[in-house]
C-alpha cells in the first residue's frame, strides 16, 4: 500500500518539520566530502517551498558521544552551508535543536524560509525515543515529513515519536523516500528475471540476513570483496594472508549449502603482499587457492568479465559492496568492471550501501544505473524484507 506523500498535504503557510538524512561523509577538517544525500532531498524541499511552506530541517550527523569538544565535528554548520549553495536560497542554522535559538528561529520563520536545526543526536532523548523530547521537537512545526530513507531503520525520536505527535493527515513521506520504496517494490515484488545480486565488502557477518533472504529470490548471487575469503576458507581452500572472519566459517558454510549453485565465487583473484598501494606488487592467481603470504585484494580479470556478462544479460540486478579495495587505484578494476556492466545493462539496476554508491559516483556512472540508494543499513534491511516502524506511523494513501 502506498504511503501518504507530500503531494497529499497542503503546505501553504505551514511550517514543515522535515526529517532528512544529512549524515554525509566528511573530510578530516569537517568539510562535506560527498553531498549526494543533500542533493537527493532537494526535490522534496523545493516542492514544499514552492507550495508556500517553510522548512525546519532536522538530521543526525555521525555518532556523537556526548563530549562537546569531540562532538564539535558533528555540528550541522557545514551541512547547512552546503545546502544553501545547492538550493540557492538563504539557509539559517540554529545552534540547538529544541532550545531557545531553535525556538526563536522557528517562531520567526516565514513562507519560503529554511532553518537547519543542530544535530538531533546531540540530545539524549533522540536515541531513547523520549516522548518529552519528541513533543518539544514537534512543537516547532505544523506538519511532519520523513525524507530520511537512510535512517528509516532506526526507531529514534525524530523518526518515530515525533511523527506520532502530529495528526495523521499532517504526516507524509517525501519524494526521496517514495522513490526508494518504489524501487524496493520493484526489486522485491516481481523482479524481471533473471534476477542477480552482487554482494561484496569485507564481512559476511554484516550480510547474513540479506544473503539468506536474497537467495530465495535471485537466480545467481555473485560474491566479491574480502568476504570471498571467508567463503573460500569455509570450503577448505588456502587463502594466504587474506582477510577472513574465522568465527563465521560455519555461517559461510551454511550460506553455501543454502545457495547451492546460485552462489558464484571468483574464479581468479588479484593478490598483493602489501595493502599499501604504493608498495603493492600485484599478481593474478587463477583458481580457488591463494599462495602463502598473499592477500586477495580484488576479483581477477576472468571473474570481472564473467560477472559483467551475467549482469549485462540480467533482467534485474541489485548490488551492495565493492569487489575489492577500490579506494586505491591498483585494486579497483573489479569494482569498475561491475559498475560499467551495471551502467551498460538493459536490466533494472539498483546500487545500495555507502561504499558502493560512492564507487559508482566516483566512476561517473551514478546517472547510468536505474537507482543509487541513499541507504546503507536501511537499504540492506529493506532488501532483507524487514518493515520499518518509522514508515508504519505514516498513514497509507486513501
Ligand atoms: C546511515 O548512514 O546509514 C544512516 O544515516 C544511519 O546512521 P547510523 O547507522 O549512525 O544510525
Amino acid at each position: 500500500m502506498a504511503k501518504q506523500t507530500i503531494k497529499d498535504l497542503d503546505f501553504k503557510g505551514k511550517k514543515a518539520l522535515v526529517r532528512v538524512d544529512f549524515n554525509v561523509p566528511q573530510t578530516k577538517d569537517g568539510e562535506v566530502s560527498d553531498d549526494r544525500r543533500i542533493r537527493s532531498a532537494l526535490p522534496t524541499l523545493t516542492h514544499i517551498l514552492d507550495q508556500g511552506g517553510s522548512l525546519i530541517l532536522v538530521s543526525h550527523l555521525g555518532r556523537p558521544k556526548g563530549d562537546p569538544e569531540a562532538d564539535a565535528a558533528f555540528r550541522m554548520d557545514k551541512v547547512a552551508a552546503r545546502l544553501q549553495e545547492l538550493i540557492g536560497r538563504p539557509v539559517q542554522k540554529a545552534d540547538d535543536t529544541v532550545g531557545p535559538d531553535a525556538q526563536a528561529k522557528c517562531a520567526a520563520l516565514k513562507p519560503g524560509e529554511i532553518v537547519v536545526l543542530e544535530n538531533v543526536r546531540f540530545n539524549k532523548g533522540e536515541k531513547k525515543g523520549d516522548p518529552e523530547f519528541a513533543k518539544q521537537l514537534a512543537g516547532l512545526a505544523d506538519c511532519y515529513v520523513n525524507d530520511a530513507f537512510g535512517t528509516c531503520h532506526r526507531d529514534e525520536a525524530s523518526m518515530l515519536a515525533v511523527p506520532e505527535q502530529f495528526p495523521s493527515d499532517q504526516r507524509a513521506i517525501g519524494l526521496l523516500v517514495e522513490k526508494e520504496l518504489q524501487i524496493l517494490d520493484q526489486l522485491l515484488g516481481q523482479p524481471k528475471p533473471p534476477m542477480i545480486a552482487v554482494m561484496g565488502g569485507a564481512k559476511v557477518s554484516d550480510k547474513i540476513g540479506v544473503i539468506e533472504s536474497l537467495l530465495k529470490k535471485v537466480d545467481k548471487l555473485l560474491i566479491g570483496g574480502a568476504m570471498t575469503y571467508t567463503f573460500l576458507k569455509a570450503q577448505g581452500h588456502s587463502i594466504g594472508m587474506s582477510r577472513c572472519e574465522e568465527d563465521r566459517l560455519d555461517v559461510a558454510q551454511h550460506l553455501l549449502k543454502l545457495g547451492g549453485d546460485k552462489i558464484v565465487l571468483p574464479q581468479d583473484h588479484l593478490v598483493t603482499t602489501s595493502l599499501d598501494p604504493n608498495e603493492a606488487k600485484t599478481t593474478v592467481i587463477e583458481g580457488s587457492d591463494l599462495p602463502e603470504g598473499q592477500i586477495g585484494i580484488d576479483i581477477g580479470p576472468k571473474t570481472a568479465e564473467a560477472y559483467a556478462e551475467i549482469i549485462r544479460n540480467a533482467g534485474t540486478v541489485v548490488w551492495n559492496g565493492p569487489m575489492g579495495k577500490f579506494e586505491d587505484e591498483p585494486f579497483r578494476k573489479g569494482t569498475i568492471a561491475v559498475a560499467e556492466a551495471m551502467a551498460a545493462s538493459p536490466a533494472v539496476t539498483a546500487v545500495g550501501g555507502g561504499e558502493t554508491a560512492e564507487a559508482v559516483e566516483q566512476f561517473g556512472l551514478a546517472d547510468k544505473v536505474s537507482h543509487v540508494s541513499t541507504g546503507g543499513g536501511a537499504f540492506l534491511e529493506a532488501l532483507e524484507g524487514k518493515s520499518f516502524n518509522s514508515l508504519r506511523v505514516i498513514p497509507d494513501r486513501d
